[in-house]
């Protein structure tokens, strides 16, 4: 079976099944997009309002951003795979709590071992510490970590800030956007291991 036909098994099995509380009060569900042949996957924390009422990741103005510097490094949006590791989006863009990020856990988890990237790129905090959970953010930042997780063949992930905090924060965007920039060595250097 195709990859792509299989993520979308996928999601249709999950979207029944995933015992995610998000989902009373979500519009609906939204699912990965992109390349099922990425070698690239960014994962989000969770939809906002823009995505939850498109069902698509990543369309608002932190998506905006994020496609601007995908530019950057001459790539576009149908070039990556793009997911969030919560489906459903949170009241009011609240954090998703432990019990709504494990829900999903396997959803995620599934739809990386399909894809199988080179590379995995944490978009924020809640990204990171769900795979690694004693990393701080503002330490992890545009540092290669590698390691091995049950089920999963990749075993490089590169921890961004989230595109919505940087935003808006002068000092912290510029260490996103100097960050970013760095993704396509990272990708020559996980080539040589
Ligand atoms: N922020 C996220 O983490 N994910 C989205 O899909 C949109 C904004």
């Amino acid at each position: 079976m195709k990859k792509i036909q299989e993520l979308q098994e996928l999601n249709n099995k999950w979207k029944e099944e995933c015992e995610c509380e998000l989902k009373k009060t979500a519009t609906q569900a939204v699912f990965g997009v992109g390349s099922a042949d990425a070698e690239i996957i960014f994962i989000g924390e969770a939809p906002g309002k823009s995505e939850d009422a498109k069902g698509e990741p990543f369309v608002g103005a932190a998506g905006k951003f994020l496609n601007e510097m995908l530019g950057l490094i001459n790539l576009q949006r149908e070039d990556i795979y793009i997911t969030n590791i919560v489906k459903y989006r949170p009241p009011n863009n609240r954090d998703p709590l432990p019990e709504e990020k494990s829900a999903c856990r396997e959803w995620l988890l599934e739809e990386i071992k399909i894809i199988s990237p080179k590379l995995i790129i944490f978009l924020g905090r809640h990204a990171m510490n769900n795979f690694f959970p004693d990393q701080k953010i503002s330490n992890a930042h545009g540092k290669l970590l590698i390691k091995k997780f049950n089920g999963i063949s990749t075993k490089f992930f590169f921890p961004l800030y989230h595109p919505a905090a940087a935003l808006y924060n002068g000092s912290m965007r510029e260490v996103l956007i100097e960050d970013f920039k760095k993704i396509p060595k990272v990708l020559k250097e996980i080539e040589k291991r």
